[in-house]
């Protein structure tokens, strides 16, 4: 059993690179904690200094109320599992489950009752005596799992160990990854970039972005209450809106969120009122999910949007309406770049343009719009039109070219400054 924290634990790489940035974080004994962000923003990193793989630059890693910054990877009692679990070719299912215990010279008996008891706990009971190349990758990632927890270690790391799985594999797989560490009671720290597994397997979910953590919580606080720009938009199922208003409170009679070509009011029972009108005067970032917004039935009134639709979206369960109405559109705020604040030798042109590289490929496939093609820069005067993207349900409900009346829910509206921070703070 063991509690695992991280106190202000920075890793800058050879050459100046700022791969994780003061990050402060706890795992509590028995706990399933996820860590979640954009392939290279540091989660691999992160937990190669917990498993003592990489040496911690600054900052302090305990484990189980010992400081561990200097300990050996054998003594820290810790058990990793990587994208490809490599398994001893020539061993059984059987040998690549007991080896462990055998090294450490436990009782026969004891090692064989534990090799059944895991393997069925993991569904690989009946491929006991079969070579790893006989099996599937789902069977053959079980196996990686089951031979790293036979030793029942105090801490779990798994890193991305479904990613190379199909998605129907990846959903069983998630299932009973779920249902294993619970029921060993084993404190886990999963790494993913797929926001869906983070959501369904974490007990906590703390979200990573360049290096910098950005919110921890539980899925349903990260997820509905986002202390970030940045984590609501990365935990979106679609593409969340973000629009640039400037905060008004004419003759103090209520807050004026205005978009340009369009205002929403907002009463001062609201509560986040008094933390908005803090930055009257100021242009800030306005987050609206596509289900907060709707069509607005005729001879209704309320918040709304109008405009015109430029084109529909069928995704099977549901139409997604794109709807230009002329606001600015803002784009994700991010941490400074992770180069910038070590200036030594890494500063050349040389080194910018092959870290630019890396963050643009490396991030193109979970993040593209925001890290490939930055949008307006907030605060730069000349902004680029959001269309709203707007979920329509069931049925397509509008035609292309249409007028379109868009249906504001306010109280689902975020609101962040310009560097991307919740206005009205989320209590966690
Ligand atoms: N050994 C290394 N030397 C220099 N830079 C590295 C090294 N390992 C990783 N990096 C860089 O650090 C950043 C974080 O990498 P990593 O922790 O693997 O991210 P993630 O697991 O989130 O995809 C990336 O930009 C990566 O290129
Ligand atoms: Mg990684």
């Amino acid at each position: 059993m063991s509690t695992v924290v991280l106190d202000n634990v920075t890793k800058v790489y050879p050459g100046g690179y700022l791969a994780v940035d003061r990050m402060n974080l706890r795992a509590d004994d028995g706990e399933l904690l996820v860590l979640l962000g954009p392939s290279g923003c540091g989660k691999s990193t992160l937990l190669r200094m917990i498993a003592g793989l990489e040496e911690i630059t600054e900052g302090d890693l305990w484990l189980g109320g010992k400081i561990a910054n200097h300990l050996a990877p054998r003594d820290r009692d810790v058990a990793m599992v990587f994208q490809n679990g490599a398994l001893y070719p020539h061993r059984t299912v059987r040998g690549n489950l007991s080896f462990p215990l055998e090294i450490a010279k436990a009782d026969p008996a004891m090692v064989r009752e534990r090799v059944i008891e895991l393997s069925k706990a993991l569904h690989i009971d009946e491929t006991l005596d079969r070579r790893p190349g006989t099996l599937s990758g789902g069977q053959r990632q079980r196996v990686a799992m089951g031979r790293a927890i036979v030793r029942q270690p105090s801490l779990f790391l798994m890193d991305e160990p479904l990613s190379n799985l199909d998605a129907g594999m990846r959903t069983e797989l998630r299932m009973e990854i779920s249902s294993l560490v619970r029921a060993l009671g084993v404190t886990t720290i999963y790494v993913t970039h797929d926001q869906v597994e983070a959501l369904t397997l974490a007990d906590r979910i703390a979200i990573m972005n360049r290096g910098v953590l950005q919110d921890i919580g539980t899925p349903a606080q990260v997820y509905n209450d986002p202390a970030t720009a940045f984590t609501a938009a990365f935990l979106s199922s679609q593409q969340l809106n973000l629009l640039g208003a400037t905060v008004r409170t004419p003759q103090n009679q209520y807050i004026l969120l205005d978009f340009g070509t369009h205002q929403i009011t907002m009463p001062w029972t609201d509560p986040r009122a008094y933390a908005v009108s803090r930055h009257t005067g100021s242009m800030i970032i306005v987050g609206i999910r596509p289900d907060a917004l709707a069509p607005m039935p005729e001879k209704m009134d309320g918040p709304c949007f109008m405009g015109r639709v430029r084109t529909l979206e069928y995704h099977g369960h549901e139409w997604l309406a794109y709807v230009e109405a002329g606001i600015p559109a803002m784009a994700v705020p991010e941490p400074p770049d992770p180069r910038a604040k070590n200036g030594n030798g890494n500063g050349n042109g040389g080194g910018r343009a092959r870290s630019m590289m890396r963050r643009l490929l490396s991030s193109g496939e979970e993040f593209p719009a925001e890290e490939a093609a930055p949008q307006s820069q907030p605060g730069s005067g000349s902004h680029r039109r959001a269309d709203l993207i707007v979920r329509l349900g069931a049925r397509p409900f509008w035609k292309a070219g249409e007028h379109a009346r868009v249906a504001v829910d306010v109280s689902r509206l975020m609101l962040f400054t310009q560097s991307g921070a919740r206005i009205d703070p989320p209590r966690r």
